[in-house]
């Protein structure tokens, strides 16, 4: 049986019948087609491939062009899942004309299903212009990345009655313009819980407790690929770093000695 292809529309059912929503990042097609097949909701092509592709220390420096390389290669390894984009660091902020163009180009040169952006009523405009043209939005509030400048710290936002009061009317905001779904990172719990409640559309979080109608983690994280960053949040369901760097420790070994290639592995 051919699997049923997940859409915009089955996220909302499984919010509506209490069914969790699993989301985690991919940049290639190799990954994506393994958590493609694993069962996967929805791959984020994430702006995180700055940090864990291209060894940048924020997302800022990421383009347009580089986020559709890596979407339409993960493009090219599903079948089923629901494939979101963000729209990186200035490719939307100046006007809604810009991130218009933006989205449109990620749509049409990767064929992924949606985009995401940082933000709420100060990208409200760009995000209502984009959703009249057709292209389904994921909102993100809470830590934004792309402001860490702004920020200054990666610590737990919205912990202040003014800034969770400000999120909350951004959540609904974005659902009222017609979003898809909202990434809520790095807030207490109980917040994410009152925005999973008052909104219909799902609430996506990471580092933003068990409430919320589905969960995202970056891969190299949940993998172990990463040593560095271990945050409260994360669940590190491997060490992938311990059997890579193994595994080409050994290779390295038989190559200097000459085991490898033997008489079995030539022509
Ligand atoms: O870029 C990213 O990976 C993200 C997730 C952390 C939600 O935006």
């Amino acid at each position: 049986m051919v699997p049923k292809k997940i859409t915009t529309h089955i996220l909302q059912n499984m919010k509506a019948a209490g069914e969790k929503i699993s989301m985690i990042t991919a940049y290639d097609f190799s990954f994506a087609k393994l958590f493609d097949r694993a069962g996967i909701d929805v791959i984020l092509v994430g702006d995180s491939a700055s940090n864990v592709m291209a060894g940048h220390e924020t997302t800022l420096p990421i383009t347009l062009d580089q986020m559709i390389y890596h979407a339409s290669s993960v493009i090219r390894g599903v079948s089923r899942c629901l494939v979101v984009v963000d729209l990186p660091f200035g490719s939307y902020q100046s006007n809604s004309k810009e991130a218009l163009i933006s989205a449109v180009r990620i749509m049409k040169e990767t064929g992924a299903h949606g985009v995401k952006l940082e933000g709420g009523e100060e990208v409200m405009e760009s995000v209502k212009r984009i959703l009249a043209a057709g292209v389904p939005v994921m909102g993100h509030l809470g830590l934004t990345p792309q402001s860490i400048y702004k920020f200054g710290t990666y610590s737990v936002r919205a912990k202040e009655e003014t800034e969770a009061a400000k999120l909350k009317s951004d959540a609904k905001m974005l659902e009222e313009a017609g979003c898809f779904a909202i990434v809520l990172e790095k807030i207490p719990a109980l917040l994410a819980k009152e925005v999973a409640e008052n909104l219909s559309i799902p609430v996506i979080g990471i580092g933003a407790g068990k409430y919320c109608d589905g969960q995202v983690l970056v891969m190299h994280d949940l993998l172990g690929i990463n040593t560095e960053f271990k945050p409260r949040f994360l669940r590190q369901y491997l060490n992938l770093h311990e059997p890579i760097t193994a595994a080409v420790e050994h290779y390295i070994a038989d190559v200097k000695s000459n085991d490898f290639p033997s008489e079995h592995e030539q022509y």
